[in-house]
């Protein structure tokens, strides 16, 4: 019969893919129990939204069932989600394990349907996420979330609103949406950081921060003030030169930012009645500048009117076509992202 040091030795077998090592080295295995010809055991990952759980639960299997005299497995994955490391000078949030940015130079290239559509596939894999909307210029996440405000209060803190399983947070929640904002730096500064400070986000794995655009004090409050696990690079096929404009790419590794990767938008047109795609600019820019730029390419979103129509209506693609090949794009980008994080956090 198979003893607990046999599974861990064909465990030790398997290779989380993404981190490079083993299950064993890397302490992911937990609670096996061997009784007669079945194994159980725990398997944690860094992530619910692990993009290779599929792979790596197999490649379990595989290893198990070549133990003598076990006919019978049950593999369970537990998920651990790792914290951020912490940063001198920047103050963490309280129950926060990570704060992840999404960023663009430029407004209108999708930076916060990007945003809507990372933070609720997180939250279908699984995970305990905030989206919190720091565009203070142009916030569209309630919209986008079919969520509006005014918030609760609760001891001198804001009680986010929830949509898709989403905490949100939003200064749209707290003006009135037919009233621009006009503000100026020192107000910037401070409406930011206290908004989302002063919000009450409970434990959370993933708190997505949709960035206003450019490189001027807005975006830079908050790069300075949290630390950051990391930034999602939005681009647009068109644009990818403005990203090489380096400001954004420039601004984050100054500021000792990881780049989680690059995702290019708008790319290609989907037609809705034949789904034939057409290349409207040229394709595969992004792929392309973050080859140069050794930056992760997340994947490439084509434009898709149901995209633009879901954001409209405050239901993210990814709810409200589950099963269509551009919500498979969006869910697998949360996982890469998801994964790169935990990469970067086990460093
Ligand atoms: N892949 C896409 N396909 C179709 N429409 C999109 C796509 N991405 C974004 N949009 C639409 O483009 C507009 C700008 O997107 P938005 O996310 O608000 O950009 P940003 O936050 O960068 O200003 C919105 O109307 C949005 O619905
Ligand atoms: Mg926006």
């Amino acid at each position: 019969m198979a003893s607990v040091d046999d599974v861990m030795k064909a465990m030790s077998t398997v290779m989380e893919p993404e981190l490079g090592r083993d299950l064993v080295t890397l302490g992911m295995v937990k609670d096996v129990v061997v009784a007669g010809n079945k194994v159980s055991l725990k398997v944690e990952l860094t992530t619910p939204a692990c993009p290779l759980k599929d792979k790596i639960m197999a490649d379990c299997e595989r290893a198990l069932a070549s133990l003598p005299g076990i006919t019978d497995t049950e593999v369970r994955f537990i998920p651990r989600v790792i914290a951020a490391k912490t940063v001198p000078d920047k103050e963490a949030i309280p129950g926060v394990k990570n704060i992840l940015a999404v960023y663009a130079c430029k407004g209108g290239v999708g930076k916060s349907t990007i945003a809507a559509n990372l933070a609720v596939s997180l939250a279908l894999d699984g995970c305990r996420v905030g989206l919190f909307d720091a565009d203070i210029y142009g916030p569209n996440i309630p919209l986008m979330l079919g969520a509006s405000g005014p918030p609760a209060a609760r001891d001198n803190k804001l009680i986010p609103l929830e949509a898709h399983g989403v905490k949100l947070m939003s200064m749209g929640f707290l003006a009135d949406e037919n009233t621009p904002m006009i503000w100026r730096g020192p107000m910037v500064h401070g409406a930011i950081r206290q908004l989302l400070r002063e919000t009450d986000w409970g434990e959370l794995d993933y708190l997505v921060v949709d960035l206003p655009p450019g490189t001027g004090d807005a975006p830079l409050t908050l790069i300075q003030s949290v630390p950051l696990s990391g930034v999602v690079l939005v681009t647009t096929p068109q644009d990818v030169a403005l990203l090489d404009g380096v400001k954004g790419i420039r601004m984050f590794r100054k500021l000792n930012v990881p780049i989680l990767g690059l995702v290019e938008n708008m790319s290609g047109f989907v037609c809705p009645n034949c789904h034939h795609e057409t290349a409207i600019f040229t394709k595969g820019g992004g792929e392309k500048e973050a080859a140069r730029q050794k930056l992760t390419f997340l994947g490439a979103i084509p434009l898709d009117p149901a995209i633009a129509q879901g954001g409209d209506k405050g239901v993210p693609l990814v709810v409200g076509q589950p099963n269509s090949p551009q919500t498979k794009a969006l869910r697998w980008l949360a996982q890469i992202v998801a994964g790169q994080i935990s990469i970067a956090n086990m460093k």
